[in-house]
């Protein structure tokens, strides 16, 4: 039907007879002519109809925003002035010759040119969003990003296996998404949350390299980064340490970026304990882009007479710290960021102004000599700087500073260009679940724990370490992973450790702790977020903006209006009845 896109006309096909197909993207009726930019994958050309040839100037007349169109016609190079270097094909037009409309169209709900969208209405009339040039660019890119995955992995020797959608409750830390059984009447189905259990038993399988492209789903509270389906890559490999698994990994990203975006990332990645980075940056996932740091200063406050410092620091699990900006800050900004920091649990955001006439501040007179020039060395602080301060359980100080860090980046213009990934490393393997008033587990239960941090597990669980590591972009965390636990005896150990108890442990895992002692392999692996890297590399504030079909935050799907109400046969024969009636 056509002998060019719309977008790969040139110069170099001048005096050409060509045919296109497409969408009439503008039209514009200027008296005697009638120029219509017609729009395919791969960009606009613009056509002129003249009355001058008739058969097209009539058809053009009746043609509207979004007609699908074939036209046939002489390149030509556009005269002196109308030149639009903003176009591939910005340099020529065609002249119709003959102009067909495939199909009218009625008007669409927005001009795909708009650029202030609401996103639900985005969402509901996604088929004509996705029209849109940067939709089409984003899925395009998560194509090439796809394609390079594999291609990487692939030759490193690593085979894509499926793994079942129908599967039983997976423990990623999320609620299910649950499918009755029909010939199963009052048994469930989960749909997975991630194919851990299956890579794991992968590799008891012998197949040592394992990758897929896969979705998985998880029953949890939406935000900007995530999804209820959503993409991972998943990997799994046997024989190899931590070490040797995060450089593959590292190499598979790196690849990415060079083969799609031409952007070389630092090799290797710098590393960080999770301690670390708790220390230095409150968050396990630090934006290594913002210079700002924290500063220690809990040993320092157990003697200041500042109370609330000194309670904090007094404080099992206790943090004072400090966030020293080289900024200027007015009244009303500091007491906005006094508001930012409770929404992350903080009494209070107590700062010193450094101003070069004195110290200027609240809490100045609560606090010694000696105190305020530890702090002001400690900091480095100079005169026009400011001095945050958090002082509470560590997990606050590390929520708010944390956050304030990065809110002051952006706000401050402190963000530097470019690409800062890094691992995160030497995760404790549980974490106090303050609600249920037991051990959970900080990745997932099968993460090994280091060497010689086996016995921990059961007596001092806080303190064990585990074989697990995260990778992290720009404050995004873009992949986690672990070592396994490949030994049933130890499994069993950290089952228990987490309260689960040995009946619980065979009835939902007894298949891995069986499968484990048929000589299960040293291994490991890792999986990355496909959504969160594409809409990284996009420049895409949500990774709704590289999915072709999102649900909103409130985990519907606007165009196709799912979740939506069955007919009572269907729940009849599930076995189902509805404690309530659906609203709608
Ligand atoms: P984890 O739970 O850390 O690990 O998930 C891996 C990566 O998946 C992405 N991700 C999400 N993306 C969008 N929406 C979501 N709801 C969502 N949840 C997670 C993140 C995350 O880093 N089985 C383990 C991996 C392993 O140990 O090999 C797992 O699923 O980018
Ligand atoms: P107060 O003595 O409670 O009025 O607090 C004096 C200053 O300390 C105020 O600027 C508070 O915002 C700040 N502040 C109070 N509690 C904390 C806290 N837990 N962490 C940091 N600053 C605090």
């Amino acid at each position: 039907m056509r002998t060019h896109y719309c977008g790969e006309l040139s110069a170099a096909l001048v005096d050409r007879v060509v045919t296109l197909a497409g969408w009439a993207h503008r039209r514009r009726d200027h008296g005697g002519v009638i120029f219509i930019d017609l729009r395919d994958r791969e960009g606009l050309a613009q056509v002129v109809c003249d009355p001058e040839r008739a058969q097209a100037f009539q058809a053009a007349e009746r043609v509207r925003s979004e007609f699908v169109l074939r036209v046939t016609g002489k390149v030509r190079r556009r005269p002196e002035g109308s030149v639009n270097p903003e176009l591939r094909s910005g340099e020529v037009e065609v002249l119709a010759q003959e102009l067909e409309i495939l199909n009218p169209a009625v008007p669409p709900p927005f001009q795909l040119d708009d650029e202030n969208l609401n996103e639900n209405t985005r969402l509901e009339h996604r088929v004509i969003d996705l029209r849109r040039e940067p939709m089409q660019r984003n899925l395009r890119l998560r194509y090439r990003v796809a394609m390079a995955v594999r291609s990487y992995l692939d030759e490193h020797g690593f085979i894509d296996i499926e793994t079942p959608m129908l599967t039983r409750s997976t423990p990623e830390g999320a609620r299910d998404y649950l499918v009755p059984s029909r010939v199963h009447p009052g048994e469930f189905f989960a749909l997975p949350q991630s194919p851990q259990l299956f890579k794991q038993l992968l590799m008891v399988a012998g197949f040592d390299r394992y990758y897929q492209i896969v979705k998985c789903f998880r029953d949890e509270d939406l935000r900007a980064d995530r999804q209820p389906e959503f993409t991972q890559i998943d990997v799994e490999t046997s024989f190899l340490d931590e070490r040797e698994i995060q450089e593959l990994m590292e190499g598979l990203i790196r690849e990415v970026f060079r083969d799609v975006l031409g952007v070389e990332l630092p090799a290797p990645f710098p590393r960080l304990s999770y301690a670390e980075a708790m220390a230095r940056y409150g968050s396990d996932k630090p934006d290594l882009r913002i210079a700002l740091e924290l500063t220690e200063l809990t040993e320092l406050m157990k003697s200041a007479e500042f109370k609330v410092f000194r309670q904090a620091a007094d404080l099992p699990g206790g943090r004072v710290a400090a966030l020293k900006v080289s900024a200027e800050l007015t009244r009303k900004e500091i007491d906005d960021y006094g508001s930012f920091v409770a929404n992350y649990g903080a009494k209070g955001l107590a700062y010193i102004k450094v101003n070069p006439d004195g110290l200027q501040s609240p809490i100045v007179k609560f606090l010694q000599k000696e105190t305020l020039d530890q702090i002001l060395s400690r900091t480095a602080a100079k005169p026009g700087d400011l001095i945050f301060f958090g002082a509470d359980k560590a997990k606050v100080v590390n929520d708010a500073l944390g956050a304030l860090r990065v809110r002051l980046g952006h706000d401050k213009g402190l963000v530097e260009q470019g690409w800062r990934p890094l691992w995160v490393l030497d995760f404790p393997m549980f974490q106090w679940d303050e609600e249920a008033k037991r051990w959970s587990a900080m990745h997932h239960p099968f993460t090994s724990p280091k060497d010689g941090h086996e016995d921990l597990v059961a007596t001092d669980p806080g303190r064990a370490l585990a074989k697990g590591y995260d990778m992290v972009l720009n404050g995004w965390e873009l992949g986690g992973g672990s070592v396994r636990i490949h030994r049933a005896e130890v499994q069993a150990k950290v089952f228990r450790a987490l309260g689960i108890s040995e009946e619980e442990a065979r009835a939902k895992f007894g298949f891995l702790l069986d499968n484990l002692q048929y000589g299960a392999p040293p291994h490991g692996g890792i999986a990355f977020g496909l959504d969160r890297l594409v809409a990284m590399m996009a420049g895409a504030d949500s990774i709704r903006d590289v999915i072709a079909f999102p649900k909103t935050q409130r985990a519907q799907d606007l165009l196709v209006h799912a979740p939506g109400p069955v007919d009572e046969k269907q729940l009849r024969e599930l076995g189902l009845r509805l404690r309530e009636k659906p609203k709608s």
